[in-house]
């Protein structure tokens, strides 16, 4: 991609996502950005495709922002640019290329393409709620005791082995909440019996990737990023959840709803 495309950029992006599409707004971001791959595929000299590759972990590529024009759909273009991207991918020597969808045609498109479901994530929404306090950050050096809670946690095999962040979804270990901490991304329940993993969100908003511990603990959670929610000008808390876990109860009981009822979000990785 080059800066001149930016036009043609905008006006395949406004076919998508009823005009929602937020490839517009990170466009100077994605094509000034020397550590991704932000790709065009052209017919005749005119831009009909792009897609990302962008390494965020060792050994893990993320791939992101596919489009092709409405103009040219159907035609074996997203097929061909997704090929191209794994076969760049294996010839860096990544071990795995991840992603994340929510629509259909892209979910058979990677599933036709050996993709696998590592997780699937239904999206509930807080509003935020005034009065209270936000939970405690903890310190990095705390990541070890919390990893062994995690990986008890009730529910926490729905996870697919990974940490859900829909910008990168890495494995989730004692190492990934040691450095979600030092980004001051881990909120803590009572007596560290249950905590939260945040991302960087896309609104204005609180986002939950993760959640694990159970009981009065994981409602205290729950409550205090609302409270946090408020405290920071937000207006609510996201919180990505696979469907069956058992804070499904402690969601409800906190006062979210689904935000999205339609519709799931997944993770998808193919082994390179
Ligand atoms: C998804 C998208 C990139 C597909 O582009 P495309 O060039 O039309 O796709 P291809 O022709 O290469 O089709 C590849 C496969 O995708 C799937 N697919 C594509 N469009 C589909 C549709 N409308 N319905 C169902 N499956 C579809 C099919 O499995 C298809 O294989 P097949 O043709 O052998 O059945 C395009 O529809 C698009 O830009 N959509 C809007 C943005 C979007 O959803 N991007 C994905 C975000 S992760």
């Amino acid at each position: 991609m080059r800066r001149a495309d930016e036009e043609r950029i905008l006006e395949i992006t406004k076919d998508v996502w009823e005009g929602r599409d937020y490839i517009p707004r990170v466009f100077d971001r994605w094509v000034s950005d020397a550590g991704a791959e932000f790709q065009a595929a052209e017919v005749e000299g005119v831009v009909v495709g792009v897609q990302r590759l962008r390494p965020y972990a060792p050994g893990l590529v993320w791939y992101e922002g596919l489009r092709v024009a409405s103009t040219h759909q159907r035609r074996g273009i997203a097929r061909t640019m997704l090929n191209a991207a794994i076969e760049e991918s294996r010839q860096h020597g990544f071990r795995e290329m991840r992603l994340a969808t929510t629509y259909q045609p892209a979910v058979n498109l990677f599933e036709s393409a050996g993709f696998r479901r590592l997780v699937e994530m239904r999206w509930w929404r807080g509003l935020r709620v005034e009065g209270g306090e936000p939970a405690r950050i903890p310190d990095p050096s705390e990541a070890a005791r919390l990893w062994s809670m995690v990986s008890a946690s009730p529910g926490i095999e729905t996870y697919g082995g990974v940490c859900p962040d829909m910008n990168g979804a890495r494995d989730l270990d004692a190492g990934e909440i040691e450095r979600l901490a030092r980004n001051g991304l881990v909120r803590l329940g009572p007596g560290g019996r249950a905590l939260a993993l945040l991302r960087e969100p896309w609104g204005q908003n609180i986002a939950v990737s993760l959640l694990a511990g159970s009981g009065g603990a994981m409602r205290e959670v729950l409550m205090a990023l609302r409270f946090e929610a408020d405290a920071d000008g937000l207006k609510h808390v996201t919180v990505n959840l696979p469907p069956g876990h058992p804070a499904e109860e402690d969601l409800k009981a906190t006062g979210y709803d689904f935000a999205d009822a339609e519709r799931s979000a997944y993770i998808y990785a193919l082994a390179l």
